[in-house]
C-alpha cells in the first residue's frame, strides 16, 4: 500500500435512506448500514461515500440541507453515526460523507433569517440582486426541471441566485464569515472521525457570482485554504471533488501550478465516463485511448475517481453530437431513459441488456483504467432502474437484499417504503439479490468480489501510471498497461463480440513470468504473449513482471 490510501482504495457509493432498514419505518438508517458492514468487508471496499445524510426537505435527495451539523434524524442519531464510524473502522473500511456547501435548502434557518430582513446577520451569507438579473434565464444545471437561476423572493423583496432548483439558495463564497463557516462544517465532521468529503459542485462553490455576469470569475484560493485547513484537522483526509469542467480547467482544481497537488486530491473523472459510454456503445476502444492521451498530467497526491454509475444521469454532454447519439441510441433509446437532454437515467445492467459477459468486461475496465475506482451500490448484483419513477429517483431504488418481501430492504408495508422496490421483471429482487448471489460462486457478485480482490495485487493500477499499449490490435480490442514501484500489469479489454487473438510479443522482454490474474474464462498458458485468445467481451488482466525489491 502506497502512502496516500486514497490512490488504492476501492470506493462505495450509497445512499444511507436506501440502503438497508433496521426498524422498520420504511427508511433506510444507520444501523442497518452497520448491520451490513461485513458484507461490505467481503466485497472488498475500503471506503463508503455515503450520500447526504443531513436533515432536509429532500426536495433534491439531500443535497437540500437545513442543519450542517446534525444528522437527518429518520436515518438515526448521531450518537448512530459515531457507531457506524466505529463499526467502519474496525472492518478497516473508511467513511467519506457528501459536502454540500455551494447552497442550502431554502428552510435553512440562515436563509429564513436572511430573507427576513436587509440587517439580518444571514443576508451577505446568501447572493441577491435588488433587480431582475439580464441573466436570470441562463445556467441551468436542470433543464426542463428549473427555468431559472435567479428567482424573486417576496419576503425578502430581492431576487437571489439559485445555480440549482429554486430551493437551493447559493451561498455567498465571497463573504469571509461564509468560507468560516464551511472550515468548521469540516472541521466538526472530521473530528467525529470521517477520512473526508466528497465535494458537490465545486465549480460553483467557487464562482464569484454578479448579478448579470453568467460568466462570474472563479475563486481557486479558497481551495486551497480549505485544503490546508482539512489537513492540518486531519493529516490523512480526503477532499473528492465533483467538477465536471472542460479538460483543460481541471490542473487548476488540483492546485495551483506550484508542483504538489495543493488544493482537491481527487476529481471524478466525467470525461473518462463519457468515452467509457462511447467506447461501449461503438464497440470501439478509440474513445479511450483518446482520454488516456488526453488526460492532464496531475499533481504528485493528484487521482482520478473513476466510475461507470452514480446517483445522478449519465451526462454525455461533453460528447459531440454525433457521439452522444450513438450512446444514446444503443443505450437509452426511449425517450423516458433520456434526462435533461444530455444524459441517461439507467444503470448498467439493463444498459448493457442484461448481458453478463457485457457487464463484466464494463467493470473489468473501469477497474483497471488509472485511478481510484468509485461502485454504486446494487451495481455489484446487477440492479436495474424503475422508469417510473421521476428523473434520477428511476436509479434510486432500494438496495436488494433478499427474496423476502421488499427485497429484504425493510420490513416496512411496502406502501411506506422511501421509494418502492424492484419487484418485478428481470430485476425485480425475486431475480436480483444478495442472498441469491451470495450462495452463487459464479454470480455477478461473487465475480466482483474476486475482481476487487485481484486488485488489491495490483497497487499498479491505482498508484502507477496508465498508458496505452500502441501496437496493431483487431477491431475492438484495448490494451494498456500500469507501471508502478510494484511491477507492471498489462491488460486486454475486447468491447466487441468477435473472438480474436493478441499479439503483445514486443512485451516479451520486459517480462518475468507473466500469468493471467484476472480473465472472463480460461484462455491456458500466456505463453511467449504472442498469439493471446481473447473472446467476444473476454478480458485478461496479465501481471508482466513483479518487482522483488519492493
Ligand atoms: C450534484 C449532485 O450530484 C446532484 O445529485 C445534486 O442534485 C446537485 N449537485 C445539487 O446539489
Amino acid at each position: 500500500m502506497g502512502d496516500r490510501w486514497y490512490s488504492e482504495a476501492v470506493v462505495y457509493c450509497l445512499d444511507v435512506d436506501t440502503y438497508a432498514d433496521s426498524d422498520g419505518d420504511g427508511v433506510g438508517d444507520f444501523r442497518g448500514l452497520i448491520g451490513r458492514l461485513d458484507y461490505l468487508a467481503r466485497l472488498g471496499v475500503t471506503c463508503l461515500w455515503l450520500n447526504p445524510i443531513h436533515p432536509s426537505p429532500n426536495q433534491d435527495d439531500g443535497y437540500d440541507a437545513t442543519d450542517f451539523y446534525n444528522v437527518d434524524p429518520r436515518l438515526g442519531t448521531l450518537g448512530d453515526f459515531a457507531e457506524l464510524l466505529h463499526q467502519a473502522q474496525n472492518r478497516g473500511i473508511r467513511v467519506i460523507i457528501d459536502l454540500v456547501v455551494n447552497h442550502t435548502s431554502d428552510q435553512h434557518p440562515w436563509f429564513q433569517s436572511a430573507r427576513s430582513s436587509p440587517d439580518s446577520p444571514y443576508r451577505d451569507w446568501y447572493v441577491w440582486a435588488d433587480h431582475e438579473p439580464a441573466d436570470r434565464h441562463q445556467g441551468m444545471v436542470f433543464p426542463g426541471e428549473q427555468h431559472e437561476t435567479w428567482s424573486y423572493d417576496r419576503t425578502a423583496k430581492a431576487w437571489y441566485y439559485h445555480r440549482f432548483y429554486k430551493f437551493q439558495p447559493d451561498l455567498n463564497i465571497e463573504n469571509p464569515k461564509v468560507r468560516e463557516e464551511i472550515k468548521k462544517i469540516t472541521s466538526f465532521w472530521l473530528q467525529l472521525g470521517v477520512s473526508g468529503f466528497r465535494m458537490d459542485a465545486v465549480p460553483f462553490i467557487i464562482e464569484q457570482t454578479e448579478p448579470g455576469n453568467p460568466n462570474a470569475p472563479k475563486d481557486f484560493d479558497f481551495l486551497t485554504d480549505l485544503r490546508q485547513h482539512v489537513q492540518w484537522r486531519r493529516g490523512d483526509a480526503v477532499l473528492l471533488a465533483e467538477a465536471n469542467v472542460e479538460p483543460d480547467q481541471l490542473p487548476v482544481y488540483f492546485g495551483d501550478g506550484s508542483g504538489s497537488g495543493n488544493r482537491i486530491h481527487m476529481l471524478f473523472d466525467f470525461m473518462l465516463n463519457g468515452r467509457l459510454m462511447l467506447a461501449l456503445a461503438r464497440e470501439d476502444p478509440e474513445a479511450i485511448i483518446d482520454a488516456l492521451r488526453d488526460t492532464p498530467k496531475l499533481p504528485t497526491g493528484g487521482q482520478w475517481a473513476t466510475f461507470l454509475r452514480n446517483h445522478d444521469e449519465i451526462d454525455l454532454s461533453r460528447l459531440t453530437a454525433d457521439q452522444r447519439n450513438d450512446v444514446l441510441a444503443k443505450f437509452g433509446p426511449d425517450e423516458n431513459m433520456q434526462l435533461y437532454g444530455r444524459g441517461i437515467r439507467r444503470r448498467l445492467a439493463p444498459m448493457l441488456g442484461n448481458d453478463r459477459r457485457h457487464i463484466e468486461l464494463a467493470y473489468a475496465l473501469q477497474f483497471s483504467l488509472r485511478g481510484t475506482p468509485v461502485l454504486r451500490y446494487g451495481e455489484e448484483i446487477g440492479m436495474g432502474e424503475n422508469l417510473a419513477l421521476d428523473g434520477r429517483d428511476a436509479i434510486r431504488t432500494p438496495m436488494q437484499w433478499s427474496y423476502k418481501e421488499n427485497g429484504g430492504f425493510s420490513t416496512a408495508d411496502p406502501e411506506k417504503l422511501i421509494r418502492p422496490v424492484i419487484d418485478k421483471g428481470d430485476f425485480g429482487y425475486q431475480k436480483v439479490n444478495v442472498t441469491a448471489q451470495r450462495a452463487d460462486s459464479t454470480s455477478l457478485l461473487a465475480w466482483f468480489e474476486r475482481m476487487i480482490r485481484t486488485l488489491r495485487e495490483a497497487p499498479e493500477i491505482g498508484s502507477g501510471s496508465t498508458t496505452h499499449i500502441d501496437v496493431p490490435m483487431p477491431a475492438g480490442v484495448l490494451a494498456h498497461r500500469a507501471d508502478g514501484p510494484t511491477g507492471t500489469m498489462v491488460f486486454l479489454h475486447n468491447l466487441g463480440t468477435e473472438d480474436v487473438e493478441v499479439d503483445l510479443s514486443t512485451l516479451a522482454a520486459e517480462a518475468d513470468l507473466p500469468i493471467d490474474v484476472l480473465t472472463d474464462r480460461g484462455y491456458g498458458d500466456v505463453g511467449k504473449l504472442d498469439s493471446l485468445k481473447l473472446g467476444g467481451h473476454g478480458y485478461r488482466w496479465i501481471r508482466l513482471c513483479r518487482s522483488t525489491t519492493y
